[in-house]
């Protein structure tokens, strides 16, 4: 059975199709069979990275290790059972579907409260949350005193979470392994960076949520999408030397999948 990666966050932009596609990615590189599912039904950001990365490789000649997004089947409303959503059967209908065949499923949901997204949270086995360096951000998580530093309760999003741990608990599913990736961090030392570290780390234990260590604010992440490429083919596409800052973006890449812990993977690259 495929173990199943959600990557979620009500929150726009936070950086989870980029993440989606570097994670998906540095696993089929692996040898891993990866299938996605995009459930941004509208914007297609990860659906529209695939098909970037196979016109380019097509053009290019290149065969390199890709995962493949699949679209939700269409459900016909008058096969649906009483009270039936259809979003929920077209999900199940898909993973179902996927499952067998798959080392690993890879689902990027919208940056916003959708159904599907509700849903795909209860089918996580490691779900990973990007979050950007910022007090807005965070706020979809917990509400916090004035200065930042006291954590008043949880928010919107970590209930969602909760709801979907709850909903696996009676299940009987495995618990989600929840991860918490800080993304677009910039490079100084500043106020606001330590005080969202002490922030994480605060929430972490109280709601249950590993922290691992994201992107840091790198132009890299924004050019690579016409190609469909990520940090790891370019010495593939002939890039004979990577820049220093790629190295580094690698090598953060190197540890987030590290840090993850999926089952089976060895970092090797
Ligand atoms: N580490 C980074 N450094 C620089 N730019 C980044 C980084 N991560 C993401 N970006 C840029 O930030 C923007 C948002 O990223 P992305 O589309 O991955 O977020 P998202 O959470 O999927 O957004 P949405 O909620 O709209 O689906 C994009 O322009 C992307 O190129
Ligand atoms: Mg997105």
């Amino acid at each position: 059975m495929a173990h199943i990666i959600v990557v979620g966050n009500e929150k726009g932009g936070a950086g989870k199709s980029t993440v989606s596609m570097h994670v998906a990615t540095a696993l089929a590189r692996m040898g891993h069979k990866v299938s996605a599912l995009d459930l941004d039904l509208r914007q297609r950001t990860f659906g529209r990275y695939t098909e970037n990365r196979a016109a380019f490789l097509k053009k290019a000649a290149l065969d390199l290790a890709s995962p493949h997004t699949h679209s939700l089947p269409e459900i016909a409303p008058e096969t649906l059972k009483p009270g039936e959503n259809i979003y929920d059967h077209r999900l199940s209908a898909a993973v179902a579907e996927l499952e067998a065949d798959n080392d690993f499923i890879l689902i990027d949901c919208p940056g916003s409260h959708t159904r599907l997204s509700q849903v795909a949270h209860s089918l996580a086995d490691t779900l990973i949350t990007p979050l950007n360096d910022s007090f807005v951000d965070f706020d979809l998580l917990a509400r916090t005193d004035a200065m930042g530093d006291e954590i008043l309760g949880p928010s919107v999003y970590s209930e969602m979470v909760w709801n979907a741990r709850q909903l696996r608990a009676q299940a009987g599913l495995t618990p989600i392994d929840w991860i918490v990736v800080r993304n677009r961090m910039g490079a100084q030392r500043m106020v606001n960076k330590e005080k969202m570290e002490r922030a994480i780390k605060n929430l972490s234990k109280r709601i249950g949520f590993r922290i691992a260590p994201g992107f840091s604010e790198r132009v890299v992440f924004r050019e690579l999408f016409p190609r469909g490429l990520t940090l790891l083919d370019l010495k593939d596409i002939g890039v004979k030397q990577l820049n220093i800052s790629n190295v580094a973006a690698r090598q953060e890449l190197r540890d987030l999948m590290k840090a993850l812990k999926l089952p089976g993977v060895n970092i090797d690259f």
